[in-house]
């Protein structure tokens, strides 16, 4: 069957399906590059718009970091352009064992290895670890690529309620009789910006005889008080067995990502991980990018407690505004709105006034739980963030949701 009418029918169905259901995702363009101030083409094609940037996961503020930039210019003089090859047949450079070594320093694991992407090292690893004999317990709200790694792997799939300790001990007690017992979670969660309980997390492991499976994507670089992440800031260093990350947020921002953790793990990821056995390698100009951002957080906290400093006046500040937030520690702020037209709505109206936030509403957080995700990075300065306050507070008295309690946001808007 070729591509005739009728098969562009059932697509074109589908595609109006999600515009007429208002989740169809537009893209924006943005022509800049990536910083606390950005040019945005929203709609693309439209006029170009200078505003300021509440939705990055550029942390640290490192993403157009002239150190990091002119670092991957000079990786690219000296190490070229690309490997065209996967890791193990001719993929492999010095630098790549530089990186995965400067990051197991830095995690205090015992050995990493890198992946095309986080996504790519989440839905590898489950495979190559476990077999039929395993189960993988995970929290509920674990991020999607982790949800598609389980869904590749023989292991038994099973979960736990987000962060509900009591939960996760019954599951435990259930699957005593497996061979192997990972519970799985998220460190930073990516909707919510809670932590995961990591504490009690290794506490049952340890009582349960498991191993635990950590995604640090969302912390790596800036949790913790030397930016270790979620393991460093619950006091667990050294005992998860199993932690993956991104380069694609704090950590420069380019790409890939990496499995770090206990040497066996990682040696049956070399062996046994599609993802890494069958895709391109990391460019060495993000390698070299990637080095030159573990030199600079590496040697100073400076730009991880400047983003301390930033969330906590962010979170004070909308507080104090009476906007209802997640409460949390974490650099994701997310502005409960609850009515996906209302989260439309303020992102629009905010983008007006020059700042630019997403509105996310089902089926990217559950039905009803329509909020607007702020993140904040190490390169905002304190005017961006007062201006940024300032377009909220416009914005919210607009839509009268300054003070008011989430049953009469609700009555108004509905869910
Ligand atoms: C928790 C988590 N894990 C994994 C990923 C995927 O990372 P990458 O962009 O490196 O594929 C993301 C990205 O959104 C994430 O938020």
């Amino acid at each position: 069957m070729s591509f005739n009418d009728n098969v562009r029918k059932v697509f074109t169905d589908q595609l109006n399906e999600m515009k007429n259901g208002g989740i169809f995702k537009e893209e924006r363009a943005i022509c800049s590059p990536q910083d606390s101030e950005i040019e945005v083409e929203f709609p693309i094609g439209s006029a170009m718009k200078h505003v300021i940037n509440m939705c990055a996961n550029n942390y640290l503020g490192l993403s157009s970091h002239p150190d990091v930039v002119k670092a991957a210019h000079d990786g690219l003089d000296v190490r070229g352009y690309g490997m065209s090859s996967v890791r193990f047949i001719c993929g492999t450079q010095d630098i790549h064992k530089e990186l995965e070594k400067k990051l197991t320093e830095f995690l205090g694991t015992e050995d990493t290895i890198l992946f095309p992407s986080c996504m790519d090292a989440n839905g590898g690893v489950f495979e190559a670890v476990l077999t039929d004999q395993d189960v993988m317990i995970a929290d509920r709200l674990v991020h999607a690529s982790i949800i598609d790694g389980m869904r590749l792997c023989k292991a038994q799939n099973d979960s736990f309620k987000h962060s509900d300790m009591n939960h996760l001990e019954q599951k435990l007690q259930l699957h005593q009789d497996k061979r192997l017992r990972l519970i799985i979670t998220d460190g930073a969660f990516s909707m919510d910006g809670d932590l995961a309980k990591l504490d009690k997390i290794v506490e049952l492991a340890e009582k349960y005889n498991a191993m635990v499976f950590l995604d640090d994507s969302h912390s790596s670089g800036y949790i913790g008080k030397t930016g270790r992440g979620t393991q460093e800031q619950c006091g667990v260093m050294g005992k998860i067995d199993i932690i993956t990350t991104t380069l694609g947020k704090a950590l420069g921002g380019a790409s890939g990502g990496c499995v770090s953790g206990r040497r066996e793990i990682v040696e049956m990821c070399r062996q046994k991980a599609r993802p890494y056995l069958f895709s391109n390698t990391v460019a060495p100009v993000i390698v070299e990018g990637a080095l030159r951002v573990l030199d600079i957080i590496s040697k100073s906290t400076e730009r991880r407690d400047k983003l301390e400093e930033n969330t906590k006046f962010w979170r004070k500040g909308l507080t104090e505004a009476g906007f209802i937030i997640k409460e949390g520690e974490t650099a994701i702020v997310p502005v409960m709105l609850f009515n996906a037209k209302l989260s439309q709505d303020v992102a629009r109206d905010l983008y007006a006034e020059g700042i630019y936030a997403v509105g996310f509403f089902f089926p990217v957080v559950p039905k009803g739980q329509a909020r607007i995700r702020t993140q904040l990075s190490a390169a905002h300065e304190r005017h961006h963030l007062e201006k940024a306050l300032a377009a909220f507070i416009k914005v919210g008295k607009k839509y009268d949701i300054l003070g008011k309690t989430k049953q009469e946001i609700i009555d108004k808007y509905g869910m």
